[in-house]
């Protein structure tokens, strides 16, 4: 396993790196000494002598942050916010804040720079809490780390956001929110199975954002082949690019890479594919066996209704990983990543950060990807899928 770093200023160029033990003086990439380097571990070791030998960050009083990265042009990880301000399926309370943003400055520092958020996420009066939150924490970084990431968020087609200018107020008040840090604007779910005439008119509302330079990409969601094609070819016509597609993609929701699935076009069209809920909610991250405690509400219901039929797929998954000495959750995320498409992983942890750092210098071997496919094919279990989602 080759590394590479999320470099410091003090290290110059990237190759194998190798590591001094723990409390010496650490070699940076290339060989590059960093000065003062006292290694400070994560939570599992090591890196001997160049050679990857587990899942590990190390990271030195500069701030020198080593993490395994597949050589590979494999799509990176992204962080999910659902959950930061979701007090019904998440049990979200603002005591959790601290540790939301010791999660996010990790999760920066450890080179996670795809962040994706929602108007509509927040429950009840914590609406809007996602994207406050990011904004928040986005404001705590200095102008280059800022720069380095991409904030998405996906404005709701709700009913009464109608017509060119329908989203104009809901991207005025998510671009106050998350503090002028918005870069990619997305539609949430496609209104073709219930309000087709609704979905053109907002999004050329907002390729006219675009064009006007008020935000530099667009994205859509929850869409399928068929209006995917469609809608890339309108705004191809008014000259902007559909940057990316979000939907629903894990071994227990594997449609979009099945045949005839929304990848390939994706591929065809050179549009980024992005996986959302790529752990179903957490459940591709268990062990085979006992259930164990479950999430309150209705994760719990998931958990359980899923957790016999999910078995197989748990031990195949808890197999790979081990051989590879990582955790089953990383071998789910690069599933996605095999697929051509980036993970969204929801995160709310500083663990949660490092872990999903680290799943980045895994890549599955094909072999591995191939069985776990036809795991996916044959599964009896499935997410839900979401309503919206178009043909
Ligand atoms: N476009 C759409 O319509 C749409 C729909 C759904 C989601 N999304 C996006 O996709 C993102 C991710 O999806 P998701 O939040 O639904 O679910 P997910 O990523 O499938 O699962 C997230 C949960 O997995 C668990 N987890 C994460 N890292 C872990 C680790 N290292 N070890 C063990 N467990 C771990 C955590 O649960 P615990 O914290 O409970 O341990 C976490 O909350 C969302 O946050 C959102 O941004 C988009």
């Amino acid at each position: 396993m080759s590394l590479e770093a999320v470099r410091p200023q003090c290290w110059q160029s990237t190759g194998s790196a190798s590591v001094a033990p723990l409390g010496g003086a650490g070699t940076g990439l290339g060989g590059e000494s960093c000065a003062g380097g006292l290694w400070e571990t994560g939570r599992t070791t090591l890196v001997s002598q160049g050679r990857w030998t587990g899942p590990i960050m190390a990271l030195d009083p500069c701030r020198c942050v080593v993490t395994p990265v597949a050589s590979s042009s494999l799509p990176g990880i992204g962080v999910g916010t659902w959950a930061w301000g979701n007090q019904f399926l998440w049990g979200y309370s603002p005591a959790q804040d601290p540790e939301l943003e010791a999660c996010f400055r990790r999760a920066v520092d450890l080179g996670l720079h795809f962040f994706d958020t929602a108007d509509s996420y927040g429950t009840g009066s914590f609406n809007g809490r996602s994207e406050s939150l990011l904004g928040r924490f986005c404001a705590g970084l200095n102008e280059q780390q800022l720069r380095s990431l991409t904030v998405a968020t996906k404005l709701a087609p709700f009913p009464w956001r109608l017509g060119r200018a329908g989203y104009d107020r809901a991207f005025a008040a998510s671009q106050r929110r998350l503090g002028g840090k918005l870069d990619r604007v997305q539609l949430h779910w496609s209104t073709a199975r219930y309000a087709p005439w609704q979905e053109q008119p907002l999004l050329d509302g907002l390729a006219q954002l675009v064009r006007q330079g008020k935000v530099a990409e667009l994205g859509v969601s929850n869409m399928g082949p068929v209006r995917l094609r469609q809608v890339h070819q309108r705004l191809a016509e008014r000259g902007v690019k559909l940057s990316s597609l979000q939907v629903q993609l894990s071994l227990l929701a594997p449609e979009a890479v099945a045949e005839g699935g929304v990848a390939a076009v994706c591929g065809e069209l050179g549009i980024d594919l992005i996986a959302y809920s790529p752990l179903a909610l957490g459940l591709l991250a268990r062990r085979p066996g006992p259930l164990g405690d479950v999430p309150a509400g209705p994760r719990g219901l998931l958990f359980r209704r899923l957790w016999q039929p999910v078995q197989p797929l748990l031990e195949a998954l808890a197999t790979i990983a081990d051989h590879h000495g990582i955790p089953p959750f990383a071998v789910a995320l690069n599933w996605c990543r095999s697929h051509g498409a980036m993970p969204i992983v929801g995160l709310r942890t500083v663990a949660q950060a490092e872990a999903a750092a680290t799943a980045v210098g895994f890549p599955l071997q094909d072999s591995e990807r191939q069985q776990l496919d036809q795991l996916a094919r044959f599964s009896t279990a499935r997410m839900p899928a979401n309503p919206f989602q178009s043909r």
